[in-house]
């Protein structure tokens, strides 16, 4: 439980400051955004998930490991290592299908940061 107040504007600065919208096409791709500017982190920890709980993309202390990917997105899935010193932590989604539609979420442990980026697919 927490004091009402304090969850009232937490939820309000999670919906300002971290919810974007963006749309892909079928067989297209698309870049989802994560971006992260107070610092770099050296041996970066990043948990890209799917519908909340479906691993996209992890990156445990500083390498990519896909062991646990969801099948979903099995070779379709790329990040930018040359970006993550700037704090870029955007993952490219390729040959886009409908059902990849939903919410997608960045979320950096060390950090207690969440990033949300709502992603629709259209014909
Ligand atoms: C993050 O990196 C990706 C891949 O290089 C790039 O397309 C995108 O523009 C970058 N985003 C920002 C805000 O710099």
């Amino acid at each position: 439980m927490c004091w009402l107040p304090v969850c009232v504007i937490l939820l309000m600065e999670l919906q300002v400051s971290s919810q974007e919208r963006v749309e892909g096409f079928t067989r297209g791709k698309v870049i989802l955004p994560c971006r992260y500017n107070v610092m770099p982190i050296e041996e970066v920890t990043i948990f890209w998930r799917y519908k909340d709980d479906r691993n996209v993309y992890n990156i445990v202390s500083g390498k990519a490991d896909l062991t646990d990917q969801d099948r979903q997105f099995r070779d379709r899935t790329r990040m930018f290592p040359e970006e993550w010193a700037n704090g870029n932590f955007s993952l490219l989604l390729t040959d886009l299908k409908d059902i990849d539609s939903g919410s997608y979420s960045c979320f950096i442990p060390t950090m207690n940061i969440l990033r949300q980026v709502e992603f629709s697919v259209q014909e």
